[in-house]
């Protein structure tokens, strides 16, 4: 079988909100992103990935949407669309739009139609249930379940006209679709196949390991100290799960060429991704599993702790070996729901935030697997100074807050020093393209604050300067383009005890690759085998000066090339 274009792939992510601004409203659009094409070409990605921009109230930035197919007016029109996409063709890219099908917006018509009455016709595309037996509806416990929302609270809201409730595993304005129904599916999939009959290239599918229920809804196991029960186990790669994928790729996908479909899949084991992604199977390309960005929290993800860089390893190592025979990884350290990560796992002080961003990008692009570039970690952009709750904007920053500091008492000072770290609005503060005020983003107010740190960290700057992480991520992807043993070599952790080295080889038909990288702002000797061989090796990028006896200096990434026999 012919190897997927995908597997030689690099996927850029577009947060079309944060991206930039043609319009001077404060919020970025299409025709902003049309503007910005040639930088996401110039960097050589083949895929741009556009998080929501159909019409939506926007309480969950898009990822509420309330018409599946059109363009939300602040964003523009399908018209802008139809040039946007051409666009990204004529440079020889594709164009992957998010698919948010799990749940629609309150504020979709199929919705409000469903809450007009119990006998509506649409009654049941929703997950409706009377209230828990021998409890007044509308009253504390008397939810079906006691499940908890992603964003707090009660995973049901109580719909007073009808006295039943309707279940949202994220926010209220989120119902979750009812895949039960063979109606739901059909319009799902019609709606689907409009949008690449308009030539768009596949689907980055949200939270579409939700999309199958234990139907019949047990209560979940309550923590201690816990507000509600844990409703995952229970909606969470369900029963039905690989059956509906599996039918969305006959009524979708089957016949058609080139796409690239990915489902985003928190929680998903390598076991079952392995069968998500194995090509015999039918149902998506690759998913992203969230193992490497949830390996600095515990239990609660509101609790932080330090990362151990062995802990990375383990997991990523385990993912690599899982996927080598049967399926695909993705690879990713950054998008619209996660952190920094040149905050997170490297330094952001003026001293290492390149070296470190650099470091952290090439071990992550040197993996087997299709690495996804989130919009300004190619200018190595960093986390939001944030000062208080009123800087925030995410409906799960403030949700948070809400439950933490008013219900269980937590202090807001400690709270607050979570949020900086951990908030999703770290990664939606606008796009960094130049010096000017609001960094080029807009000529307006934008609708989430500007980092004070634009005047360094930039696109133009990063463009001008041959030494920027820029250029560095522009290197690593066309690495990828020309050397198969980036796509395609086998992976053998090395040194997987070790807390401060980061390092691997690749291994493809006669050429062996070794990556290497130090997570530390102190030099490290690497205690490699055979260090005189790979030290003599072909050296083919690295971001400080070499030494000739593999000591890294702090935040140096190594990456080496040498001929070995088969
Ligand atoms: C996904 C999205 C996230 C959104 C959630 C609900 O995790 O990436 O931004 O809040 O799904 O749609």
């Amino acid at each position: 079988m012919d190897n997927p274009w995908w597997h030689s792939a690099v996927v850029y992510q577009i947060y079309p909100r944060s991206f930039a601004d043609a319009d001077g409203d404060g919020m970025g659009d299409l025709r902003g992103i049309i503007d910005h094409l040639d930088h996401i070409a110039g960097l050589g990605a083949d895929v741009v990935w556009l998080s929501p921009v159909y019409p939506s109230p926007q309480d969950d930035n898009g990822y509420d949407i309330s018409d599946y197919q059109d363009i939300e007016p602040v964003f523009g029109t399908l018209a802008d669309f139809d040039e946007l996409l051409a666009g990204v063709h004529e440079r020889g890219m594709r164009l992957v739009m998010d698919l948010v099908v799990n749940h629609s917006s309150d504020e979709h018509q199929w919705f409000v139609e469903s809450r007009s009455s119990k006998d509506s016709p649409k009654r049941d595309w929703y997950w409706w249930r009377p209230a828990r037996e021998g409890m007044e509806p509308g009253t504390p416990g008397a939810e079906p379940t006691n499940w908890g929302s992603v964003f707090g609270g009660s995973a049901w809201e109580y719909d007073p006209a009808s006295g039943e409730y309707f279940l949202h595993i994220f926010s209220r304005k989120q119902p979750d679709l009812n895949w039960e129904n063979p109606e739901v599916r059909d319009a799902v999939y019609a709606m689907m196949n409009w949008w690449l009959d308009r030539g768009v290239d596949g689907f980055r599918m949200d939270v579409i390991d939700h999309i199958s229920k234990d139907t019949t809804l047990p209560d979940g196991v309550v923590r201690p100290g816990a507000p509600y029960g844990e409703g995952g186990p229970h909606y969470l790669n369900g029963p039905r799960n690989h059956e509906f994928l599996q039918e969305m790729h006959r009524r979708v996908f089957a016949g058609r060429d080139a796409l690239l479909t990915v489902g985003e899949m928190p929680g998903v084991t390598v076991d079952e991704a392995v069968l998500y992604t194995d090509p015999a199977r039918k149902e998506v390309d690759m998913v992203f599993n969230f193992d490497h960005v949830w390996a600095d929290r515990g239990a609660d993800p509101w609790l932080l702790y330090p990362l151990r860089l062995t802990r990375l390893k383990a997991i990523f190592a385990r993912w690599q070996a899982g996927l080598a025979e049967t399926g695909w990884n993705s690879l990713y350290w950054n998008n619209h729901d996660q952190p920094r990560v040149v905050s997170r796992y490297g330094d952001d002080s003026p001293q290492w935030r390149e070296r470190s961003a650099k470091m952290l990008g090439a071990v992550l692009h040197l993996h087997r697997g299709t690495p996804y570039v989130y919009q300004g970690e190619e200018l190595g952009m960093t986390n939001y100074p944030f000062g208080s709750i009123a800087d925030f904007r995410d409906i799960e920053a403030l949700g948070h807050y809400a439950q933490a500091v008013d219900h269980e008492g937590r202090q807001p000072a400690d709270v607050l020093t979570v949020l900086r770290a951990r908030s999703r609005d770290n990664a939606r503060t606008p796009m960094q393209w130049d010096d000017s005020p609001q960094a080029g983003f807009t000529t307006g107010t934008p609708w989430l604050a500007v980092n004070p740190n634009y005047k360094d960290i930039n696109a133009v700057a990063a463009v001008a300067d041959q030494e920027s992480v820029y250029h560095f991520y522009r290197r690593l992807i066309a690495l990828r383009h020309e050397e198969p043993a980036v796509v395609y070599g086998d992976f053998t952790m090395l040194l997987p005890q070790d807390e401060r080295l980061y390092a691997y080889t690749r291994r493809f038909e006669g050429v062996e690759l070794l990556v290497i990288g130090n997570f530390t702002g102190e030099p490290v000797r690497a205690d490699i085998d055979e260090a005189g061989a790979w030290s003599a090796a072909e050296l083919l990028l690295t971001n400080a000066p070499a030494s000739a006896d593999l000591v890294l200096e702090p935040w140096q990434v190594v990456i080496y090339r040498r001929g070995v026999t088969r």
